[in-house]
C-alpha cells in the first residue's frame, strides 16, 4: 500500500483498487441491491435525499421522519445482506483491525446528486475508523474539521480511491458537492457509488 495523501486528518489512498477489483465489487454490490433495494431516504424534515442508499452487514443506516439511525432490517422488512468478502478483505488490509465492520452503507449518486456536509456520528463507538471506497464517476469530496462552519478543503475522488476517516478526522465534517457525471465507464449507466464501512458498536 502506497503512502496516503493526508488532508485535514483524512487519509486518501489514490488508485487503491485495480479496474478488475472495482468491477468485482460493483457486481457484489449489485447483488446486495437486488436483495435489499436502494431507495432515496427522507430526512427528519421530510426532504428526499438526492442519493439512493442501501446497506449490507449486521445493521444498516437509515433515515426517515424519525431521524437517522442503524436498524437490523431494511425498511421493507428483510435482513441486510452480508458484507461482500472482497470488501471485508479491503477493510482488513487497510485498517489491520481484527474487528469487522457492522455496516457497509452503499450510496449511489446519479446525475446531480450530492451530499451536504455532515458528521458520521450515529455510531456508539468512535474509536474505529470509517473507511470509504469510491467507484464510478468522480466526486468532489469536501473535508472540514470537527466544528460546523470551519474551513474546508476539497479533493476529487476517482474510482478505486479509498479514504480513511480515523483519529482526528473520525468526527470531521465531510460531504460531496457534485459528481462529474459520465467521467468513468465503470457503471454502464453512469453515476458514482460510495461505500462506507463502519463499526457501529463495540
Ligand atoms: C458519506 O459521507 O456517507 C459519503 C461520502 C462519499 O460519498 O464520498
Ligand atoms: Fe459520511
Amino acid at each position: 500500500m502506497r503512502k496516503p495523501l493526508k488532508i485535514a486528518g483524512f487519509e486518501i489512498f489514490k488508485d487503491c483498487l485495480t479496474p478488475a477489483v472495482q468491477a468485482e465489487m460493483v457486481a457484489d454490490l449489485r447483488a446486495v441491491a437486488q436483495a435489499a433495494p436502494m431507495r432515496h431516504p427522507v430526512t427528519r424534515w421530510g426532504k428526499q435525499m438526492s442519493v439512493k442508499m442501501t446497506s449490507a452487514g449486521r445493521v444498516g443506516w437509515i433515515s426517515d421522519r424519525r431521524g437517522y439511525r442503524y436498524e437490523a432490517q431494511h425498511p421493507d422488512g428483510m435482513s441486510w445482506p452480508d458484507i461482500p468478502q472482497k470488501i471485508l478483505d479491503l477493510w482488513q488490509n487497510i485498517t489491520n483491525l481484527d474487528r469487522e465492520p457492522d455496516c457497509c452503507l452503499i450510496n449511489y449518486y446519479g446525475e446531480g446528486a450530492r451530499m451536504g456536509l455532515h458528521q458520521d456520528n450515529d455510531e456508539e463507538d468512535f474509536t474505529f475508523p470509517v473507511l470509504s471506497v469510491s467507484l464510478g464517476d468522480d466526486g468532489l469530496f469536501r473535508m472540514g474539521g470537527i466544528e460546523r462552519g470551519g474551513k474546508t478543503q476539497s479533493v476529487w475522488l476517482s474510482s478505486g480511491d479509498v479514504v480513511v476517516m480515523g483519529g482526528d478526522a473520525r468526527l470531521a465534517y465531510h460531504g460531496v458537492d457534485r459528481i462529474r457525471f459520465g467521467s468513468s465507464s465503470l457503471l454502464p449507466d453512469g453515476g458514482r457509488i460510495n461505500i462506507t464501512l463502519r463499526v457501529v458498536q463495540d
